[in-house]
């Protein structure tokens, strides 16, 4: 098989920013091989009133006027159920993107995931409305709080550190899809085991007929890196950060799968090179957007799964967002062609330059529409 219908693609988790920066990477969806591309809210400030994110999605369309671009609000004490009705009856936004507080870009304005009880009030509005709630599913690092402690502190075992956030997130999971049992959820980006067996029981309780409430997405990343690859290397630091082997390995095993609760969220967070490369401060990001579906059929064809890529880069994604025929705004579908392709160093040009991910590597395929 050397060319591949993958029919029309899409990537459910995508940072664009603002400015010259979105300028360089709105166009890169397309030609990464995305059609539909769902839209984060991190931006300064976050994206909270009808007003921005109609303006924001007006600017992103003008620069590539053939994606499907799907809008999320960034949940905050800005939110209010009477807007998130008004925004969902509009149609100006799909679903609404929780950060904790702290963890990640931007996310200084976010929630605390040892309490949402503040937000049920917009969770009942969303589940109301079947918006989407996409969750950074990580609990905030407490690993600088030893400043003040004593030596015989038992705490330290309860810490909370980039290894461990994502698995001490998943009971809050749990216990909002069971506090919400018709909200349709996301883990977005799983990074461990964990996660992929919460998510895994979750649908396991399942009655087979009933629709999926809870599923998840996997990046191009962290498909191919774990905590070794990031240690010394900037560049493939991002957050939830890369796991461990066996980590790696379940995201491996569900992205192939072929399972319907398991689709493609790239996570492609670009950062000035500068911001990505310095003493102090790096920015959490992988950008992977120019190559995405390369990325992921480079992998899908080692493990013998290009029959499951579709799925996984395509149907399951749809299905679960359940986008209607009308709301794509161009039905090209994309070809998977087998034919070398080197990954570019860098992007962009002056101070608004970007190192996609494995730069100067060598993938096995290109896309084509
Ligand atoms: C980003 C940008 O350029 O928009 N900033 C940056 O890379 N320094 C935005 C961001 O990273 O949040
Ligand atoms: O690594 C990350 N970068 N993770 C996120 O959740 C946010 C993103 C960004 O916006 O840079
Ligand atoms: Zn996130
Ligand atoms: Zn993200």
């Amino acid at each position: 098989m050397s060319r591949i219908n993958l029919g029309v693609t899409g990537d459910y988790h995508v940072h664009l920013r603002e400015g010259k920066m979105m300028e360089l990477v709105t166009p890169t969806i397309r030609e990464g091989g995305v059609s539909i591309a769902y839209i984060m809210p991190n931006l300064t400030p976050p994206v909270t009133t009808i007003e921005k994110v109609v303006d924001y999605k007006k600017q992103l369309q003008a620069l590539s006027p053939k994606t499907t671009f799907l809008m999320t609000f960034y949940l905050s004490r800005d939110l209010t159920p009477e807007l998130v009705d008004k925004a969902a009856k509009l149609g100006a936004i799909d679903g609404i993107k929780c950060y904790p507080a702290g963890v990640t870009t931007n996310s200084q304005a976010g929630v605390d995931p040892n309490d949402f009880s503040d937000f049920y009030p917009i969770f009942e509005a969303m589940e109301r409305n079947d918006l989407v709630l996409n969750l950074h599913g990580e609990k905030p690092s407490t690993h600088n709080d030893h400043d003040h402690a004593h030596l015989d502190d038992t705490n330290v075992d309860e810490a909370i550190h980039v290894m461990n956030a994502e698995s001490k997130f998943l009971p809050a999971l749990e216990k909002l899809h069971k506090d919400f049992p018709n909200l349709r959820i996301v883990l977005e980006h799983c990074t461990t085991k964990a996660a992929i067996d919460m998510v895994e029981k979750i649908n396991a309780e399942r009655k087979p007929e009933d629709p999926i409430k809870v599923a998840a997405t996997i990046t191009a990343h962290h498909l191919y890196i774990t905590i070794d690859d990031v240690a010394g290397n900037p560049i493939n630091f991002c957050k939830p950060i890369a796991k461990l082997p066996l980590d790696r390995q379940a995201l491996i095993k569900a992205s192939t799968s072929g399972k319907p609760y398991f689709f493609f969220g790239s996570d492609s967070a670009p950062h000035i090179l500068s911001n990505k490369v310095r003493n102090e401060g790096v920015c959490a990001g992988v950008y992977t957007q120019n190559n995405a579906i390369a990325y992921i059929a480079e992998i899908f064809d080692k493990y013998n799964k290009l029959d499951n890529l579709k799925k996984f880069v395509s149907d399951n994604g749809i299905g679960f967002y359940a986008i209607p025929k009308e709301k794509i705004v161009n039905h090209d579908e994309l070809i998977l062609v087998k034919g070398e392709n080197i990954i570019p160093t860098l992007i962009g040009e002056g101070e608004c330059v970007v190192q996609p991910f494995k730069p100067g590597q060598k993938l096995s395929w290109t896309v084509e529409w």
